[in-house]
């Protein structure tokens, strides 16, 4: 009978590979089972990461584009992941306008010095960004000839106001008190900063795209330190700005953590897909955002430190509540921990890979 009919897409054969699967998945189409990657999925708790590292620094690692692609491929070749995501770090932003890092021995970010004045703001300079950052769009086109058309490839970012967090604190923090005082107390300051930085972001995206990703990550990891009534002025309108330079070029996807109570500041973001800490509901957020948006996560990182039959479970659990909604990528709730099992991760990916919605 014609009104038991299925809609037509509802019936075509889910045959995507994993790059069309996870654009399929950004697009909010029907799919028999979600895509899959973790953030942090190249990093300590791989022994081929660990072994490499060995040899070569964090910093060398990442400019290097020979080993910044290999490590990208290090979980695509063991794991089977559905998307890549290139192996770098949001701090190559300021490294490249002027502000080296580097890491503490007991763990933790130390910049070279803590912005705290209009001088040295006007000493930043994204003008160079291409220039100094050209080993990434070296690392991210090596990537994709390596991975072809079968997995998608991810570029990314931090957010304005996160990058600006380690700026002005000077690295890690305990209580982020410069940055809040900055941009409570001295709003000229606070905004010739996010200018900068978010210059020099829309001109790093123009390369990531101009070389080859598919999609790109913005990473507002410190989003939560806000007050609700703060969020727009010294984070969203910038995320904003950029989302608007990129124009749809490619799906943007927004982790910003801790925040999804704040659905209407989200939303004027215009993000295609909302990454979500383990804390939220997806299939609430969903439904709150009407429909309109994908969503990725959030199993709880803690949960790869486990055993295998406990990763089943809490990943069945998050497949089932989000259901027969449209546009899930699934991921963790933040980065992968240095101790996750293998085991574990290789439980999640089959998990995942072999559920049928219907
Ligand atoms: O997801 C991936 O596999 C891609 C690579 C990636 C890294 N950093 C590699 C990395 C991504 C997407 C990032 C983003 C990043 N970097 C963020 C946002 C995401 C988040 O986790 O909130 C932030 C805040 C940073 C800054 C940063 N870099 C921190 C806080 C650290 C940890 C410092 C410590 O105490 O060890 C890093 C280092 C870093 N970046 C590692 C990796 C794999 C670990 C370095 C190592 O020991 O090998």
């Amino acid at each position: 009978m014609d009104s038991d009919r299925k809609p037509l897409e509802d019936v075509i054969p889910d045959t995507y590979n994993s790059r069309e699967r996870f654009l399929a998945a950004c697009a909010r189409k029907p799919l028999s089972r979600p895509p899959i990657w973790v953030m942090r999925q190249a990093g300590r708790y791989l022994p081929e990461y660990r072994e490499l590292k060995g040899k070569y620094d964090f910093v060398t690692m990442v400019q290097t584009p020979e080993l910044a692609t290999r490590v990208t491929l290090q979980p695509i070749q063991r794991f089977g992941f559905d998307a890549a995501i290139m192996f770098s770090d949001i701090l190559v932003i300021p490294e490249a306008m002027g502000q080296p890092y580097s890491f503490r021995k007991q763990g933790g970010i130390a910049m070279e010095y803590a912005v705290s004045s209009q001088t040295q703001i006007d000493a930043l300079t994204p003008e160079n960004i291409p220039e100094k950052l050209n080993y990434v769009a070296e690392t991210i086109k090596l990537t994709r000839k390596e991975l072809g058309d079968k997995t998608a490839l991810i570029g990314f970012g931090g957010a304005p106001w996160t990058l600006a967090v380690y700026m002005v604190e000077g690295g890690s923090s305990a209580h982020f008190a410069k940055i809040k005082s900055l941009f409570y107390s001295a709003p000229d300051l606070f905004e010739s900063l996010m200018r900068k930085v978010t210059t020099a972001l829309i001109r790093y995206f123009e390369m990531q795209i101009a070389s080859g990703v598919d999609a790109i990550q913005l990473f507002d990891s410190w989003g939560s330190l806000l007050t609700e009534n703060s969020y727009w002025d010294a984070s969203g309108k910038y995320l904003a700005e950029i989302v608007s330079a990129v124009n749809k070029r490619v799906p943007m996807i927004l982790f910003s953590k801790g925040t999804h109570h704040w659905v209407d500041k989200l939303r004027r973001i215009n993000c295609d897909v909302y990454s979500l800490d383990w804390t939220a509901s997806l299939a609430k957020f969903h439904d709150a955002m009407g429909g309109r948006v994908a969503v990725q996560g959030n199993l709880d990182p803690v949960v790869l430190n486990t055993e295998p039959e406990i990763v089943r479970r809490e990943a069945l659990k998050i497949l089932n509540d989000f259901g027969t909604r449209k546009g899930h990528i699934f991921n963790l709730g933040h980065g992968i921990l240095p101790d996750a099992k293998i085991a574990c991760v290789e439980e999640l990916i089959s998990t995942v890979q072999s559920y049928n919605i219907r």
